[in-house]
């Protein structure tokens, strides 16, 4: 696997492989692998000849009082884990590298941007778009893979490569999943012991809201409900927010019907978790 700090050096790796007439899959992350991640990368490795993962804990999509100085990272063991599933690159620029002196400009996502984590983040969706754009135009790939366990960030990204006519294709990929249901998060290593274990709320109340559409309940009120009362009655836990929305455009429900999602962000701590499930009603 090749180790490529610099744009110039992850273009060439990328341009040799084009020659030699090789489809190109990108994994953009922020690091500090889980299966989550690797999943994202087995899959790419299924459909894309060579594949290229980022590695960018990204200043410009945290808000001042967030994690940025706190994000786990550990560099070697990232490395050897990608290396076990057959990445053939990994590109980790320094900030100076990919926001270097006089860096102005900005890609906007307007509308989905504004609900879910782009209240209670300003500025977060931008961060990621504005850096999601960069890694698609130095690394050019056929596809790109995003998890849904970031489901409004997916959807951010696919409008944005529509909008935009990024000319690649965006693969979404399941939330992997620790056995009792808590989504995989490089942010999971700030819970402690009791902290963990009553975030498994999270989950619980997302099958819960599942079972009851399953059931006949159409309220969406109601359904909103069910899992914040779950949630509210369990230790520890504050919401953030917990929204049912339409997909993709993440509009109010009247009426349940069609694609919904079902989207919470809850901290435990300092440490501010977010799942989601997408039903068809
Ligand atoms: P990061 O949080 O490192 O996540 C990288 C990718 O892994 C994202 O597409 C995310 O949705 C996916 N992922 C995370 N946890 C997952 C899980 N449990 N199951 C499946 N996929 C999972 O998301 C980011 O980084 C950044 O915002 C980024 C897109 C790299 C831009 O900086």
């Amino acid at each position: 696997m090749q180790i490529c700090r610099t744009i110039q050096e992850i273009r060439t790796f990328v341009a040799k492989r084009r020659t030699g007439g090789q489809t190109v899959g990108l994994v953009p992350t922020m690091g500090y692998f889980h299966q989550g991640h690797l999943s994202l990368m087995q899959e790419a490795k299924k459909s894309c000849q060579s594949v290229v993962v980022s590695l960018f804990v990204n200043p410009l999509q945290f808000g001042p009082k967030e994690d940025f100085a706190q994000y786990p990272r550990d560099f070697d063991r990232d490395c050897a884990m990608a290396e076990a599933v057959g990445v053939d690159a990994i590109f980790v620029p320094s900030d100076r590298e990919m926001y270097p002196e006089g860096f102005c400009t900005h890609v906007e996502v307007t509308g989905i941007t504004g609900k879910l984590c782009g209240q209670s983040r300003p500025g977060h969706f931008r961060g990621v778009t504005t850096v999601v754009s960069k890694l698609f135009n130095i690394v050019t790939p056929d596809k790109a893979f995003f998890g849904q366990k970031d489901a409004q960030q997916a959807m951010v990204i696919q409008r944005m490569a529509a909008d935009l006519n990024m000319g690649l294709e965006i693969i979404i990929l399941p939330t992997v999943r620790e056995e009792d249901g808590l989504a995989m998060s490089s942010r999971n290593v700030y819970l402690d012991q009791t902290q963990r274990q009553n975030a498994t709320v999270l989950y619980r109340s997302l099958c819960t809201f599942r079972d009851a559409i399953d059931h006949g309940e159409r309220n969406t009120e109601s359904l909103r409900r069910l899992i914040t009362d779950m949630i509210a009655t369990t230790p520890g836990a504050d919401i953030d927010y917990v929204e049912i929305l339409s997909v993709p455009n993440l509009e109010p429900l009247v009426l349940l019907q069609g694609k919904v999602i079902a989207a919470l962000a809850v901290r435990f701590g300092k440490t501010r978790l977010i799942d989601n499930i997408i039903v068809e009603v």
